[in-house]
């Protein structure tokens, strides 16, 4: 049998999320039916950037298929940045708005920083506000970045305790490789941060029980880099020409790999649908907060 067949070895990101926003929609019609309230997400699209068009049109339409409101703003690609610091304490002050996202990347003469941390901490669905980042890093309760808190839902799904397990990150960014890092070792692992001035990457990847790509850099990661039976999640979306044809890959290579390691999420349909569902799931978290109710566990989306 062609092992590529061998499913199980498959995360299916689809079906996962699936579940989770099934739940959602199932938590934030009780929440309106108590509240009369309907949790609201301001998502702001600043220019022509293909690919974040294409992430915001899927996190509108996903919004609004669980029940909630969604406030769209496109700006033009030169927006002045106190034009968007004014729009974002506008949408800070919307009691109709409870989820603020911005998605980057902003035009170069935009400072992102300031902008994200214009974003009340309550609001900040992406969880890239330094209060959250914060809070993230000193164990509190806070919003977490929606990437690696999808990656650490699948990677929790399959192993629920990382006790004495080797978990190696290749990507240092704000969005995905510092804020995964933090909730590897919230779940107990061993955590190694590796980037591109990491010396010998692949014999650090060869010790990896659990392997997170996220460099944008497509099909990067060898068989050769990986520890038989390893968990690998592939959080890269790299567009490239194979065969005269438009493709999707990820930071993995899929075919190379696959025999390899335990289990590996596929791109697409891997880590992507789980960062918008955790998109929805942090807006109906911080909806509770700003509703004066309080919030199910996170373990009740995950049953
Ligand atoms: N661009 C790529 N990923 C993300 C994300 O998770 N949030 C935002 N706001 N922008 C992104």
């Amino acid at each position: 049998m062609d092992s590529k067949m061998n499913d199980s070895k498959i995360i299916d990101g689809k079906i996962l999320s699936s579940a989770i926003r099934k739940k959602i929609k199932k938590f934030g019609d009780e929440l309106n039916k108590k509240t009369s309230k309907v949790p609201g997400l301001a998502v702001v699209l600043v220019g022509e950037n293909p690919a974040s068009r294409v992430y915001v049109k899927n996190k509108i339409e996903k919004t609004k298929e669980v029940g909630f409101n969604s406030i769209e703003h496109r700006l033009d690609h030169d927006v002045s940045e106190k034009q968007l610091l004014d729009l974002v304490d506008k949408l800070n002050e919307d009691k109709n708005v409870q989820g603020i996202l911005v998605q980057l990347p902003l035009p170069k003469h935009i400072n992102s920083d300031k902008v994200l941390d214009k974003i009340k901490p309550i609001k900040d669905v992406d969880g890239f506000h330094a209060q959250n980042v914060g809070k993230l890093w000193s164990g509190l309760n806070s919003l977490v970045p929606c990437t690696p808190l999808g990656c650490s839902i699948i990677i929790k799904s399959i192993l629920p305790d990382l006790s004495g397990k080797h978990a190696v990150i290749i990507g240092r960014s704000n969005i995905v490789g510092k804020p995964m890092a933090a909730l590897l070792l919230a779940m107990n692992a061993t955590v190694t941060i590796c980037h591109s001035r990491t010396k010998d990457l692949n014999s650090v990847c060869k010790e990896a029980d659990i392997l997170v790509a996220a460099v944008g850099i497509p099909e990067m990661v060898k068989a050769n880099w990986i520890k038989k039976g390893a968990i690998i999640i592939d959080v890269g979306i790299n567009r490239i020409e194979k065969n005269n044809k438009k493709i999707l890959v990820g930071d993995v290579d899929y075919d190379e790999c696959f025999d390899f390691c335990g289990k590996i999420t596929p791109v697409p349909g891997g880590v992507g649908p789980m960062t918008i569902a955790c998109l929805l799931l942090n807006t109906l978290l911080t909806a509770y907060t700003q509703f004066d109710e309080k919030a199910p566990d996170l373990s009740s989306f995950l049953e």
